[in-house]
């Protein structure tokens, strides 16, 4: 009998990588892309010896539509897709209007066009078989704008409204829709273009995560709460729930101070 398969899109670090650890544990078969360049990650040679599962690692620049073509390609031909996890993502840390104009472009492309195409791709089979799960990556900075990286708060909440809008067209057909919106996690996301890596020191209300715990919750929410939107970790929940009770103007004067 063909396995059940997960497709997780970059998953050669961080939460991608930890999804993958999950569900080759499961017993899934996994198909996971990185970006031309990446070298094949230690833990994929793991995974398959460890749980005796097959992965297929593509690589795909999700700014490319010739790239995000053939996955939605390798995605339509797979009928074993019972999972899928639109991960793959970036900041920018740059003002709008002082970067160029194509790098904000292509995060609208990576975060926004390409999960919306493999979901596409992935849907009429998991309708037919009334069966899958589809978690898109948004983050905390959804909730609240973040001055030093608009498109990035903006493109995350797209994935918000998008989700919980799916999920009201596909909770009676067995598929179960999700946001996973962290705060902030101990990855590579936090490391610099030029090579500096982020300190992961908890300050204040910052409390780092890691990502086997984001992914830990994420699941666990999946089975017990099915809830669509899911923060993981208490603080992150109540820093979403001051922003909702803060006046607008208070919070653009605070983010003036400390988020440019
Ligand atoms: N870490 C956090 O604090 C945090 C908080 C909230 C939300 N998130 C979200 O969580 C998701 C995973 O991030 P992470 O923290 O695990 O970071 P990460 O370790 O840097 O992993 C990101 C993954 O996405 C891939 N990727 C990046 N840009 C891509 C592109 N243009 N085309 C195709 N693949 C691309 C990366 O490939 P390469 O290895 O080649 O770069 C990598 O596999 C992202 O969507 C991010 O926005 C992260």
């Amino acid at each position: 009998m063909d396995n059940r398969v997960a497709f997780i899109s970059g998953a050669t670090s961080g939460i991608g990588a930890a999804f993958a650890q999950h569900f080759a544990q499961r017993g899934y078969d996994l198909i996971i892309t990185g970006r031309p360049g990446d070298e094949i990650p230690l833990f994929v040679k793991e995974l398959k010896e460890k749980n005796n599962t097959n992965v297929e690692l593509l690589f795909a620049e999700f700014a490319n539509e010739i790239d995000v073509a053939r996955v939605v390609g390798i995605i339509k031909a797979n009928n074993n897709i019972e999972v899928l996890i639109n991960n793959a993502g970036y900041g920018l840390g740059k003002i709008f209007w002082l970067d160029e104009i194509k790098n904000q472009e292509d995060m609208i492309k990576v975060h926004i066009n390409a999960p919306l195409r493999f979901i596409y791709a992935a849907l009429p089979n998991m309708i037919n078989k009334k069966k899958g799960i589809i978690i898109n990556l948004s983050s905390l900075a959804s909730f609240m704008p973040i001055p030093k990286d608009s498109m990035y708060s903006a493109t995350k909440l797209f994935n918000n409204i998008f989700l919980e809008s799916l999920h009201i067209n596909l909770r009676d057909k067995g598929i179960k829709t999700q946001v996973l919106c962290p705060g902030f996690v101990k990855t590579n996301f936090h490391t610099t273009s030029d090579g500096k890596k982020a300190e992961f020191k908890n300050r204040g209300i910052i409390r780092w995560m890691k990502p086997e715990e984001v992914v830990e919750i994420s699941v666990r929410n999946l089975i017990k709460k099915n809830k669509v939107i899911v923060v993981p970790g208490f603080l992150n929940r109540v820093v979403k729930l001051i922003h909702t009770i803060l006046p607008n103007k208070v919070y653009y004067g605070l983010a003036t101070k400390y988020l440019q």
